[in-house]
């Protein structure tokens, strides 16, 4: 579905030109967040799937926190700043970014602690099923602690399958599904509402990773009756490296899932000290140890950006500016031998666009190092991402001129010994 932004600016009949891209960002109404953000000059930045960029907000929120919180008030910052309940309040913050309620969502730890920690307590609440059932390719670490997880509790079976044997994999010895909502490699995005109902109704439990979706693409949780979720802040929601992630559980299985990392801040009375665990209520009991405080203000402040943003205009957005990009780099790429690996549709694609090619982890460098920023997945991707609260259509404009005279220089030159660097 094209975006309506894209169709009214120009026939749809030929490419689309640098001048009407320039017509597209005048009138985005999204253009103004733009500002909010604090990008290096002459950096096209198509990886804000990865780690957002920053927010003037964040860094004036980590700022009061050295300064007036932790610099000033010292300890009694836990209390006259509410720094105890920042997981609480930043879940509450994100819950309507994934249409749930405000204490159905916390903030704390990593994606990968979330993805055990729900798996661990659903494996504790499984009766007698034994097994979870996860994609074959889908982003390593769901599966790696889903693994470990298996390793750990006797008798507990992991199951992965390519996305089109799902459906016959999850049986009634299933307990819990695993799944990530928009692909890390393709975007490939899949139908939340139409595969919780599928999963429920074999009587299984789901657990939806959102972490290239929170941000991105608008979710509904409580619409489709999900019943577990997580997800990273540091990519579309601009939290900043390592910030916190999220997690969601249904209200109404909140009460029988119990904690397996029962830390003390997931307990009821964590100033009691007494010596037995006892779950806090709600969403706390997930809380484990003491939240870092200065990547919490750094994702409290990034959240401010979204504040009046209408998800559907957003999402149009994003829409618009990948089918530019896959317009125009496919009005060359294949001369080149770059193809599409995302699904050509925008109803079933994320807000990142990954091109295959032979050599692209040396054409990303390239592209990098003249200041168009993307990464690459391995064997053989090209990623890039579009975040609509700082993009501009001249940007993907400009990022795919880029690509076209890298292609062109790779045909000349050949391939490249570049030395792989450890993240890429
Ligand atoms: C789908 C998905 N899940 C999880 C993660 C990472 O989780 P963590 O923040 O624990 O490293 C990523 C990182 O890119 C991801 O793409």
């Amino acid at each position: 579905m094209a975006s309506p932004d894209i169709q009214t600016s120009r026939q749809a009949s030929r490419p689309a030109t640098r001048q009407d891209c320039l017509a597209l960002d005048e009138a985005d109404p999204l253009a103004p967040r733009r500002q909010m953000f604090q990008l290096p000059p002459g950096v096209i930045y198509l990886d804000g799937n990865s780690l957002g960029a920053l927010t003037h907000a964040a860094e004036r929120r980590v700022q009061q926190t050295l300064g007036a919180e932790w610099g000033t008030d010292l300890i009694k910052s836990w209390n006259a700043h509410d720094w105890i309940e920042l997981p609480a309040r930043l879940g509450a913050r994100i819950a309507p970014l994934v249409g749930a309620a405000p204490d159905e969502t916390i903030v704390c730890d990593s994606t990968s602690v979330n993805i055990f920690k729900i798996a661990a307590a659903a494996a504790r609440a499984r009766g007698e099923r034994h097994r979870i059932v996860t994609e074959l390719g889908n982003f390593p670490t769901d599966p790696y602690m889903l693994q470990g997880l298996a390793a750990l509790v006797p008798g507990l079976e992991l199951v992965c399958v390519e996305r089109d044997q799902l459906e016959g994999a999850i049986d009634e010895q299933t307990f819990l599904v695993v799944l990530t909502h928009v692909h890390y490699a393709t975007a490939e995005m899949f139908d939340l509402a139409t595969l919780t109902a599928q999963v429920q109704a074999k009587g299984a439990r789901i657990l939806w990773d959102l972490s290239h979706s929170v941000g991105a693409v608008p979710v509904d949780l409580a619409a489709a009756g999900a019943d577990f979720a997580v997800g990273c802040s540091y990519k579309y929601l601009n939290g900043g490296p390592g910030a916190p992630a999220f997690m969601y559980v249904r209200r109404e299985l909140q009460a029988d899932l119990q904690p397996v990392l029962s830390g003390w801040l997931g307990h009821a009375r964590p100033f009691d000290f007494i010596d037995e665990y006892v779950p806090a209520a709600g969403m706390t009991r997930h809380r484990c140890g003491t939240p870092p405080v200065l990547a919490f203000a750094a994702l409290e402040g990034a959240l401010s950006v979204f504040e009046g943003v209408d998800m559907q205009v957003l999402r149009r957005k994003s829409e618009a500016l990948s089918e530019l990009f896959i317009e125009l780099v496919e009005s060359f790429g294949a001369d080149f031998g770059a193809v599409l690996a995302s699904p050509r549709s925008a109803a079933q694609r994320g807000s990142h666009v990954s091109f295959a090619h032979p050599d692209g982890y040396a054409l990303m460098q390239q592209l990098i190092s003249r200041g168009i920023i993307g990464d690459f997945r391995a064997p053989n991707l090209l990623r890039f991402g579009f975040t609509p609260l700082y993009l501009r259509y001249v940007d993907v404009w400009d990022a795919a001129q880029g690509l076209r005279e890298e292609l062109q220089r790779w045909r000349t030159v050949g391939p490249s010994a570049v030395v792989r660097q450890s993240v890429t």
